[in-house]
């Protein structure tokens, strides 16, 4: 092998992908309406304006300025649009409208914008590897990631949106809310074991830096739920006054569902008695058998009603990738094995807007039985989110993950419909308040 000859070959292939989750950005403003672009769909955050901002200045900040060392793209604009996170129990934005630039000033932004980038990409001189203060494979990794995790979390956003101010994209399928056969559902034996978690410093696998290093954790035998917990099954939870039941919730969880006057998942509705959903572009009766997408608290509720908990992080890893042959050497890349991500494994990837029916894809299953462990909807676990040993930060982005280590932000694993493929990797992490009741997140159950 010739390093110098496979190196245009992964400098092409990242401008490709890089060129590709610019059209999946492109292609998802283009669902909203043009007069509903200054909207704030969720109070706590950036109006969608500051997002098309946002994905461009981002990339101008971590590749002309952070590793090239190179000036401002536009100084005001490369500051405006630095920075789009969801503030933790903070006040609400007070912006109007008419404080950010009109769109085709930001259009030019970010025609500008990529137009200097591709051109830095492009040119042997600059884009050789001296002028990269931080390895440029990853640096272009981190930008292509970023790029492709708002692209859900607009999606949640944009979720928020009511219809009429939202456009189907081309080639738009109506949800499918036939009725499957019942599910079934059961509690699954995970015998004890290691989970491996996490991967190693010395590859050259692209992780983010929450992600290091790998590390082996013994799990001792536990059971959980076969599928993601449904619709169905957490209507019991409401109808049962779920929600009026303080013992099944924590005193921070409690407090928030009585003062924001929560009562049900955050996409259900109902009308005349009868429950209905939210789904991205269309109001429906409620899927039974859907995933249900609730916060953590409600979740965690929920495990307490059934007499169970939510499983941790090593938990759902050791039933995603465990298997019964046993060493940690077994454990494949994906729940299903070695092979590549398709859309036979289950629903992620942008192939649809919403859930399908839980046992939709048997090619998705773990070799403890686990029923798709990636698609269809995030899992909550138990854990809050926490350095592995052995943490660095980024130098290049240092807060990106320690900001959030503080106890309010549990981990998430699995993906949803709207999870890109590269997040599909074993030792991906997500994470998010106990609170958002925004994210695409099911859960599962374990009793120990
Ligand atoms: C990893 C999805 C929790 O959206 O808050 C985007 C990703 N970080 N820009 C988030 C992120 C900075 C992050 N999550």
């Amino acid at each position: 092998m010739n390093p110098t000859a496979s190196q245009p070959d992964i400098r092409d292939q990242l401008l490709l992908r890089l060129a590709e989750s610019r059209s999946i950005t492109d292609e998802l403003f283009r669902i909203v309406r043009t007069d509903a672009l200054y909207d704030r769909p969720i109070p706590e955050r950036h109006r969608i304006v500051f997002y098309i901002g946002h994905l461009e200045a981002f990339d101008w900040n971590l590749i002309a300025g952070h590793a090239l060392g190179l000036g401002a793209a536009h100084k005001e604009l490369d500051r405006l649009f630095a920075f789009g996170i969801d503030p933790v129990d903070g006040g609400l934005p007070r912006d109007s409208p008419s404080d950010w630039p009109r769109l085709s000033e930001i259009g030019a932004y970010n025609l500008r914008v990529r137009e200097g980038i591709d051109d830095i990409l492009k040119s042997h001189s600059q884009a050789s590897a001296s002028h990269w203060q931080y390895p440029r494979e990853v640096i272009l990794n981190v930008a292509i990631e970023h790029r492709l995790m708002h692209a859900e979390t607009l999606a949640y956003m944009l979720h928020q949106l009511s219809p009429d101010r939202k456009i189907p994209p081309r080639g738009y399928q109506p949800v499918d809310t036939r009725s499957r056969l019942p599910i079934a559902s059961r509690m699954i034996d995970i015998p004890a074991g290691l989970a491996t978690l996490g991967i190693p410093r010395a590859g050259d696998v692209f992780g983010w830096d929450n992600e290091f290093e790998e590390h082996s954790v013994e799990v001792p035998a536990f059971a959980i739920s076969s599928h993601k917990i449904t619709n169905g099954d957490f209507l019991r939870f409401v109808r049962e006054g779920g929600y009026d039941d303080r013992r099944f919730w924590s005193a921070a969880d409690w407090a928030w569902i009585d003062k924001q006057r929560i009562a049900h998942p955050h996409l259900w509705f109902n009308r005349q008695d009868q429950w209905f959903y939210r789904s991205m572009f269309e109001e429906v009766e409620l899927p039974l058998d859907w995933p249900v997408y609730v916060s953590h608290a409600e979740a965690a509720a929920f495990a307490r009603f059934t007499g169970q908990s939510l499983p941790t992080e090593a938990q759902f890893h050791r039933a995603a990738y465990g298997t019964p042959k046993g060493p940690e050497e077994m454990e494949p890349a994906y729940p299903w094995g070695d092979a590549p991500p398709d859309a036979g494994r289950g629903n992620f990837d942008f192939e649809r807007w919403d859930p399908v029916a839980v046992g939709s894809y048997p090619d998705g299953r773990s070799a403890f039985g686990l029923e798709e462990p990636l698609g269809n909807g995030w899992e909550w676990t138990a854990s809050p989110f926490a350095p592995y040993p052995g943490f660095q930060p980024f130098p290049f982005y240092r807060g990106y993950s320690a900001d959030f280590f503080d106890g309010k932000h549990f981990v998430v694993k699995g993906a949803s419909p709207r999870t890109a493929a590269p997040m599909l990797r074993r030792s991906f992490r997500n994470w998010f308040q106990p609170h958002y009741p925004f994210v695409y997140a099911s859960f599962r159950c374990v009793s120990n």
